[in-house]
């Protein structure tokens, strides 16, 4: 219910107001996190987490614990995990996360209910079309059901357009779509609403970020696909945009302010859910790197958080220490060193990449 929606945003717009309180006198460095400097905008600060981590890694949970407001589970959430065997789902990991996040008053995206990629193993293209609906439609009322009333956002549908495929309304030729028809989209997002009326429910997606062609024509694809639904009054409220950028890949900030401004005017928010940079163009040197990385992410933050209608940042992780980018073919560099693209380093330091999160909340406009 729409009540309660605004309730949960009281819930984040009351950390604001705190802090806006605290940083009348000088910010006390224990206040000093990325989630206060986002909450003094009016905006959320989360990062995805590796919940198995939590609880083997003490360093890591309190990084999360003192960093972020929102968490989201990196795996944990996703069908294949959630469903290894068809008929027995297994919640441990994913109900872990929901009471990490409930004993430290963190927020929770859950993510993501529909995705062609990591789908349970007894989804083969042999099963009828109507056992793929079945499945998919009991799926995602038992697990937005089970967190009913408990979830901040849920990526309802995710990656599916891609442009290149050459289909039309610019869907991705993928499982789903090509068994259900991309009618798919619209049933899950009713579905997720009748679970879970509360959660604002997103449409999630990457490749939105730069100045060429293939880029231009996902976000062109995007914007038709969310006035599209807003129009039939298929329940999207939100734009997640990935945001996994790459250094030194040019970026036109006022094209990007243009996509946003579009996407706002339709009348749904926008969240950046899965930010982090590969550095492989760059040099190894690890000054030069993260001067790169920092500034990259920062001209980006800057045009993006601009437009009031984005509500948050979520990194793809916390800490170098556990990125994908370091263990994900594509992303991984050359010379075998640690891919530095998230906040913190391997060791749990600060790098310029936290502080230019932190400067580009402080240079955003208030929400
Ligand atoms: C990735 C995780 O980081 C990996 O640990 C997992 O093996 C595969 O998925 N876009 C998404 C995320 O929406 O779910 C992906 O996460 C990264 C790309």
């Amino acid at each position: 219910m729409p009540g309660q929606v605004i309730d949960r945003r009281q819930v984040l717009g009351g950390a604001a107001a705190l802090a806006g309180a605290v940083a009348l006198g000088p910010p006390a460095a224990a206040s000093d996190t990325l989630k206060d400097r986002a909450a003094r905008r009016g905006l959320f600060y989360g990062a995805a987490v590796q919940v198995g981590r939590l609880s083997s890694d003490p360093a890591y949970r309190a990084a999360i614990i003192r960093e972020s407001a929102v968490v989201v589970p990196e795996w944990e959430m996703k069908w294949g995990a959630l469903e290894p065997s068809r008929g027995k789902p297994d919640f441990a990991r994913a109900d872990a996360l929901m009471d990490f996040a409930a004993e430290n008053g963190l927020e929770v995206r859950g993510h993501a209910l529909v995705w062609f990629r990591h789908i349970p193993p007894f989804l083969t293209k042999d099963l009828a079309p109507e056992e793929w609906r079945r499945a998919m439609l009991s799926h995602i009322e038992r697990t937005a059901g089970r967190y009913r009333g408990r979830m901040l956002h849920w990526d309802v549908v995710n990656e599916a357009l891609e442009p290149k495929d050459g289909r039309p309304g610019g869907f991705r030729k993928a499982v789903f779509g090509e068994i259900l028809g991309d009618i798919y989209v619209d049933e899950a997002f009713h579905a997720a609403q009748a679970a879970d009326p509360a959660a604002k429910l997103y449409y999630n997606d990457y490749g939105l970020d730069y100045t060429d062609a293939e880029s231009e024509a996902r976000r062109r694809a995007t914007l038709a696909f969310v006035e599209d639904r807003v129009a039939r009054k298929v329940p999207v409220h939100g734009l997640g945009i990935q945001a996994h950028l790459q250094a030194g890949r040019p970026f036109d900030a006022e094209r990007y302010r243009r996509f946003l401004k579009d996407i706002a005017a339709t009348g749904v928010e926008i969240a950046l859910t899965e930010l982090d940079v590969k550095d492989r163009r760059l040099p190894p040197d690890i000054a030069q790197r993260d001067r790169a990385v920092a500034d990259h992410a920062r001209a980006f933050l800057d045009a993006a958080l601009d437009e009031r209608a984005v509500k948050g940042v979520v990194t793809w992780g916390i800490t170098d220490r556990y990125s994908w980018l370091s263990a994900t073919k594509g992303s991984m560099r050359d010379d075998g060193l640690t891919v530095r693209g998230l906040p913190l380093d391997d060791d749990m330091q600060r790098k310029p990449l936290w502080h230019a999160i932190a400067e580009a909340f402080d240079h955003a406009p208030s929400r």
